[in-house]
């Protein structure tokens, strides 16, 4: 089976959508998300471009703005204070990469955790990782969300987490970690990947190397999510492919993420599923 991230977001959407247009009717008030785009870091611009486009469809005022790469950090730092004051705004994403001279780590840590949606503040981290509710990174959630969708059960099983970054790795590990998996972690330096890889009942792959894992890795039935986005030369052009081998790897899989088209467009619904979240922590609504 081949999981359709764009049905699975679409799905996911429309249920976001219900929900802010009944509290809309309840409290006339509507969710605001600001993502602040610094530069002009090409992929960064369509992804915040697609992030304002999807916000935009389930209800979600969505405001993105731009400074210079010339922007100081304390510049930076005296928006996110006021947006973190901003009744308006229930959702507050930075887009990264950030210019050399700003620090990633101190830019987040301004952000008000009941505001981070990108679910990268270390309250956040540190709620999720001792199994408390918080917000949690995008990208992983949706991996979890689509796995889940496969088999609900998923106590007692072997996963593998290819990746260790802040981002996708850690986060996923807790995830799993939360259902009874037993969850392995291979990375750059580790020496087996294979053979561990050849163990494992769920897969999920966000190394960013291209066509990494192979059919041969992978246990007949596995559940495989490829978190990669490689863009690679083709005949006349460019291609984006992920860190699995989809053709040789899809015989051998129970279900599995393709690239484009899988984990992408899940992330997407996420952060406004994030955006939701928090407007209704902030608010003191209920959460279904
Ligand atoms: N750049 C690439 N992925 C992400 C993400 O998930 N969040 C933010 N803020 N920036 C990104």
């Amino acid at each position: 089976m081949i999981i359709d991230g764009k049905k699975f977001a679409r799905k996911l959407k429309l249920k976001i959508k219900k929900e802010i247009q009944s509290i809309k009717k309840k409290t006339r008030l509507t969710p605001g998300l600001t993502v602040i785009l610094i530069g002009n870091h090409a992929p960064s611009e369509i992804y915040v471009r697609n992030k304002a486009i999807s916000a935009k469809e389930v209800g979600i005022n969505s405001k993105v703005l731009r400074f210079k790469n010339s922007i100081s950090e304390t510049k930076l730092i005296s928006v996110i204070q006021k947006l973190n004051k901003d009744k308006k705004v229930h959702g507050i994403l930075v887009q990264l990469p950030l210019p050399d001279h700003i620090h990633g780590h101190k830019i987040i840590e301004e952000i008000d955790p009941r505001k981070d949606v990108d679910g990268f503040h270390p309250i956040n981290v540190g709620n999720l990782s001792s199994g408390k509710d918080s917000l949690i990174s995008c990208t992983p959630l949706g991996c979890y969300l689509m796995i889940k969708s496969i088999r609900k059960n998923l106590s007692g099983l072997n996963a593998l987490m290819i990746g260790r970054s802040n981002l996708n790795g850690k986060p996923m590990v807790q995830l799993l970690l939360k259902e009874d998996c037993t969850v392995t972690i291979g990375h750059s330096k580790t020496k087996n990947l294979k053979e561990l890889c050849k163990k494992a009942d769920i897969v999920v792959v966000a190394a960013g190397r291209a066509n990494l894992v192979k059919g041969d890795w992978i246990k007949k039935g596995a559940i495989v999510i490829d978190v990669g986005i490689n863009r690679v030369k083709k005949k006349n052009g460019y291609k984006i492919i992920g860190d699995v081998e989809f053709k040789s790897v899809v015989k051998k899989t129970k279900a599995i993420t393709p690239v484009p088209g899988g984990v992408g467009p899940v992330t997407i619904a996420c952060l406004l599923n994030n955006t939701l979240k928090a407007f209704k922590n902030i608010n003191y609504l209920s959460s279904k």
